[in-house]
């Protein structure tokens, strides 16, 4: 049994699949990938079978991230299937909780800002309409969320990480 991430934005072509892949990066440098898995989507369809922006993937790369995957639309299975939901601003964060109805999965949704331990901001600003700087502070923040996420994993399940 792997403990199964899946990180949720708005287009899946930006945010969550940064989170996805820098998530990937940390798990794979801690030794967890047998432990641990990631998955990202998107609260709408706009961009199904999309690869990540380009303006996103600079952002990353300069970073040594590489990023992966291809956009899907978040469906009401992912939330029986995942075991923690990772919704990068409120707005994500409601419209997940919209697909349950009957509230039986809420405690499985958590902003991700939530996890970070030097960044105070609360939610991982949408850079879709900003320039390039937007998507660098996305990486930045995402990097910092997703270190406190690791950590947050790990302590809960009683992971051994390699340091
Ligand atoms: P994401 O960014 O939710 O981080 O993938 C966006 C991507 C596309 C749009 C908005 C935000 N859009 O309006 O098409």
């Amino acid at each position: 049994m792997t403990y199964k991430l899946l990180f949720v934005c708005l287009g899946n072509i930006c945010r969550s699949p940064s989170a996805e892949n820098i998530m990937n990066h940390l798990i794979k440098e801690s030794g967890l990938e047998d432990k641990i898995t990631c998955d990202s989507a998107g609260t709408s369809g706009y961009h199904i079978g999309a690869s990540p922006d380009r303006r996103m993937s600079a952002a990353a790369s300069k970073r040594g991230i590489k990023l992966e995957g291809k956009s899907r639309k978040l469906t009401p299975l992912d939330l029986q299937q995942f075991d923690l939901i990772l919704a990068m601003d409120r707005e994500n964060y409601q419209d997940i909780l919209y697909l349950d109805r009957e509230g039986k999965y809420e405690d499985k949704v958590r902003l991700m800002c939530s996890f970070g331990n030097h960044k105070t901001d609360q939610e991982v600003p949408d850079p879709y309409y900003g320039g390039q700087d937007g998507f660098d502070y996305v990486i930045d923040l995402l990097s910092d969320a997703c270190a406190g996420l690791l950590d947050y994993i790990v302590t809960s399940q009683g992971y051994q990480a390699k340091t």
